[in-house]
């Protein structure tokens, strides 16, 4: 079971853990420590209103790593991104550490394994009125188990868990793998050299003919990924043979 006791004993550096049986949202309540200035990992063994990103909600129930980093980096706003892709290095490399698995990354924020989705990032920031970061929230959340009710059919058949039984203490383990791999890169003041190349190379999109929903607007666009950028964006090329590098949004593979 998830105890602050046990994930502090795997953490490489002091950082405050508080886990609570049941939050609405680990984003949320880390939301309410900010103001407290320090460095926290706030985890739940389940949320009511888990959220995911583009306003859509995330599926916590038992059986899953719900946790949120708070953060203070002296930085801008562009930042956020910077730590959706690393933490995105971060957790597929932990998740190998505990399971015989391969991770893979669906830009821009999600980990796939074996073609169904295993964990979703969320990263939040609020900014000063110098245009710098008051504090980010790096939001993590993981399927280790199977759903006792099963997924909701909306994402029934692109989900998928880590483990069918969880070994013993993985789900603590697995919490401080994932944040002391994140703060290796996040204490090197984020240096794409570190995690810039593995982000590609773990990409499940290069060369794959997919769907584009453009934020503005709305629509859906066909279009071949074909690359990350220095800034971590998808570089896609349309059907018109234009090609535009997405700094966010939602894309699909298309079926073949
Ligand atoms: C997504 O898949 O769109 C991102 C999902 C992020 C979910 C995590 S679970 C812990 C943290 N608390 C939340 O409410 N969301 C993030």
């Amino acid at each position: 079971m998830l105890t602050a006791e046990k994930i502090s004993k795997y953490l490489t550096e002091p950082i405050t853990v508080s886990v609570f049986e049941t939050l609405e949202s680990t984003n949320r309540t880390a939301r309410e420590f900010a103001a407290g200035k320090r460095e926290h990992l706030i985890i739940a063994r389940s949320q009511s209103g888990g959220r995911g990103r583009l306003g859509r909600s995330f599926f916590s129930p038992n059986g899953g790593l719900y946790m949120s980093l708070l953060l203070y980096p002296q930085s801008d706003i562009t930042d956020v991104s910077l730590i959706t892709s690393a933490a995105a290095v971060a957790v597929s490399r932990a998740i190998e550490c505990v399971a015989d698995v391969k991770c893979e990354i669906k830009w821009v924020n999600d980990i796939y394994i074996e073609g169904k989705k295993v964990c979703g990032i969320l990263t939040e920031g609020q900014m000063r009125s110098d245009g710098m970061l008051d504090y980010a929230i790096l939001g993590i959340g993981v399927n280790l188990l199977p759903p006792t009710c099963g997924f909701p059919e909306d994402i029934a058949s692109r989900a998928g868990s880590l483990f069918d039984e969880l070994p013993t203490d993985t789900d603590n383990i697995l919490a401080a793998t994932i944040v002391n791999e994140f703060m290796l890169l996040y204490r090197s003041g984020l240096d794409k050299e570190l995690f810039l190349d593995e982000y590609r190379s773990r990409s499940c999109l290069i060369g794959r003919e997919i769907d584009v929903m453009r934020i503005v607007g709305g629509e859906m666009k066909s279009a071949v990924a074909v690359g990350i950028d220095d800034n971590c964006r998808l570089v896609v090329r349309y059907d018109d043979g234009t090609t535009e590098a997405l700094e966010s949004g939602d894309v699909t593979i298309r079926a073949t």
